[in-house]
């Protein structure tokens, strides 16, 4: 495995992203880790990342020398450059031109980490400071018009730096240049999801033996995916719980039931919950007050459900690296990143189980490819987010059984086109909204006065920004002329054009 070691760079999980693709196993980890931490993590190189700070800034995160020592190779990028040049008696300064963006990158030396690459090459930087005097034993490999010392090797020692960043896009040979890096290190190139499905299913034996797990399964890629790889491991001792809170769209449940009983053999708890939640949202039109409601009975209904298991040990959760990384920022603080996401349907930290997280190391196209390894249908591995809240925040104003069944009409509709026309899986997301509005239409010579429905679909991410989509107006037109024909209470159908920010995702 390789380590990397965050020092707060928001490409940090590209590196993680590059190295797997790689296929070789990648941890990330804050520069707080000590060195016998290190020593047992047994890594086979270690890449110091980049960072906003300066390294003669009071509080710039550091890391224990000891990586120097370890008789491994180490590759520092950016900050983790200046960190090197630094902790082993080199000199960095301010640069007198902050340099950022695209540069030529003008290899002297094609070998180490630069082994194959032309004289001249883009790559991207990203930085203030810059190297001024090498470490002893330094050498440098290649230079950029405004910084000498853009690469630099101590082969003997197998330390590597580069003041760019290989592990974006914009720096075309920066792949080649992190499997040079992984060369260097002799590692196995063998991360791929069946050996991670089979190193699991072990480890989750190991871990829970003959105790009970529950698990809240809500349908989404992540839990349906735990759901089965832990099943997998310790078969019947799993309890999957699928609480339906109603608020979920047209033959969601039945489908999910249809998967985890039928095709996979997995028994989940269906727990019937609608009515319980639609009594609680009766005359609430407030989107917060209606999150709050769902998110507080949730508990209560799982807790309860859980309670008739009994002799409960573990509670499992689908839980991602890119969330585990977020909560230990480079500074032992909060992360800079402001999350947009609102864990409602989330579980209270204070439920007295241990906690599994089986897929807490995975990205999500690598959950996605542990899905499709463990056979769940595409339909559900490909699935595109869906709040907590359900139906209930798309559902603006009081929450109604009728209106809820007039909406999951309208999606149902939308989403049956979106993917005749093979967009699906390019939409971050693609939903249908009722608004509290009514207008005046025309059916046949009557007159009609019912509701307005809004499309929305975007691009994104990552959902912290979403693009309105580019839909082909023939398609907005086939939807608008099914809705208004097909469901009957609806007269008008809108088609959502703002992005965000400033707007949001969903409209409540
Ligand atoms: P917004 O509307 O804030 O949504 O732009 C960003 C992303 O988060 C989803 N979302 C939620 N997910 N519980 C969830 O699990 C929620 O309460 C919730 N609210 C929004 C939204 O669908 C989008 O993907």
């Amino acid at each position: 495995m390789i380590l990397i070691i965050d020092f707060g760079s928001q490409y940090n999980q590209l590196i993680a992203r590059r190295v797997r693709e790689l296929k070789v196993y990648c941890q990330i980890e804050p520069p707080a880790i000590t060195a016998e931490a290190i020593r047992a993590l047994r890594p086979e190189g270690v890449i110091l990342s980049g960072g906003p700070a300066s390294i003669y800034e009071t509080g710039s995160p550091r890391l224990d020398p000891a990586v120097f020592g370890l008789g491994v190779p180490v590759l520092g990028i950016c900050y983790g450059m200046q960190y090197m040049v630094h902790a082993l008696g080199g000199v960095v300064e301010a640069a007198s031109k902050r340099e950022y963006g695209l540069a030529d990158l003008l290899v002297e030396r094609p070998e180490g980490v630069l082994a194959g690459l032309p004289e001249k090459t883009p790559c991207w930087m990203s930085h203030g400071d810059s190297i001024k005097n090498l470490p002893a034993g330094f050498e440098t490999l290649a230079r950029t018009e405004n910084t000498p010392h853009a690469a630099i090797a101590c082969p003997s020692r197998g330390l590597y730096a580069l003041q760019f960043h290989p592990e974006v896009t914009h720096t075309p040979k920066g792949k080649l240049i992190l499997d040079n890096f992984l060369g260097l290190c002799r590692c196995k190139k063998n991360w791929n999801m069946r050996s991670f499905v089979k190193d699991s299913v072990k480890t989750i034996q190991e871990t829970v033996g003959n105790e009970k797990v529950i698990l809240g399964l809500s349908g989404g890629v992540d839990s349906s995916v735990a759901a089965v790889l832990i099943h997998k491991a310790i078969g019947d001792n799993l309890h999957p719980i699928f609480v339906d809170n109603g608020l979920l769209r047209k033959n969601e449940a039945a489908r999910l039931d249809q998967v985890f009983r039928q095709n996979l053999r997995v028994p989940v708890r269906m727990v019937d919950a609608g009515g319980q939640f639609l009594d609680a949202l009766s005359g609430v039109s407030d989107p917060e007050q209606k999150r709050k409601i769902i998110g507080k009975l949730f508990i209560e209904v799982f807790e309860a459900e859980a309670a008739k298991i009994g002799g409960v040990e573990f509670l499992a959760q689908g839980t991602l690296y890119p969330d585990v990384i977020e909560s230990v920022s480079a500074w032992g603080g909060p992360s800079v990143v402001i999350k947009s996401h609102h864990n409602v349907g989330g579980l209270p930290e204070n439920m007295r189980h241990k906690l599994i997280e089986p897929l807490k190391y995975l990205f999500k196209d690598e959950v996605r490819k542990v899905g499709e390894e463990l056979g769940l249908p595409e339909d559900m591995v490909w699935r595109q987010p869906f709040p907590g809240p359900g139906l209930a925040i798309r559902v603006l104003g009081e929450v109604t059984r009728e209106r809820l069944d007039l909406l999951r009409e309208v999606d149902a509709i939308l989403i049956g086109e979106i993917r005749a026309a093979g967009l699906y899986k390019k939409l971050w997301q693609s939903f249908a909204v009722l608004l509290p509005v009514r207008s005046v239409g025309i059916m046949g010579d009557q007159r009609t006065y019912e509701n307005a429905a809004a499309i929305r679909a975007v691009t994104s991410k990552d959902a912290m920004t979403a693009d309105w989509a580019r839909l082909p107006h023939e398609l907005l037109a086939r939807i608008s002329n099914r809705i208004i024909n097909e469901v009957r209470g609806v007269n008008r159908v809108v088609y959502d054009i703002s992005s965000k920010p400033p707007s949001t995702i969903e409209w409540e």
